[in-house]
């Protein structure tokens, strides 16, 4: 766990692309809500198929995901991770390990859903991801044989 405080957390969150936009008093709730976690390369983040408590966010470092398909794609700073399983309550998608030691915020089922009912901007950050995402997979799976 780090040690930041609300302020240094509030930092923190000011380079993560998920929260641009935001209000001060806004970036001040979310550093109470987020915890700051350290993890080693190596470290799992998230398996596929376990349920998911959890939200990360990419402070520092990077994270790689291996999807169901067998994909490998790398996360780095500012990128989000775990939200699918808060969203819809079905297990991990992917399994998502540290490739680098890594800081991560980290945001709690409970915490995740106030903060989308408090700052729609985030809300729209999440959905234009996702629509991103299954773009990206969709494109991948029809270069498949
Ligand atoms: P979740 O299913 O909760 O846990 C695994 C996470 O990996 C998932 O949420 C997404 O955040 C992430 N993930 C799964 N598939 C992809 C993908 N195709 N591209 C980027 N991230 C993904």
């Amino acid at each position: 766990m780090g040690l930041r405080g609300p302020t240094g957390k509030a930092a923190l969150l000011r380079k993560v692309r998920l929260f641009e936009g935001l209000s001060d008093r806004q970036f001040q709730q979310i550093a109470r809500l987020a915890d700051e976690v350290d993890a080693p390369a190596g470290k799992v983040l998230a398996r596929a198929g376990d349920t998911g408590r959890e939200m990360f966010i990419i402070v520092e470092g990077q994270a790689s995901v291996t999807t169901s398909q067998r994909r490998t794609l790398q996360l780095g700073i500012g990128d989000f991770f775990g939200e699918m399983s808060l969203l819809d309550g079905g297990p991990r998608s992917a399994t998502v390990e540290a490739a680098t030691p890594m800081r991560l915020l980290v945001i709690g089922q409970r915490e995740f859903f106030v903060l989308l009912a408090e700052a729609p901007l985030i809300s729209k950050c999440i959905m234009r991801t996702l629509s991103q995402r299954l773009r990206k997979a969709d494109a991948a799976f029809s270069m498949c044989p």
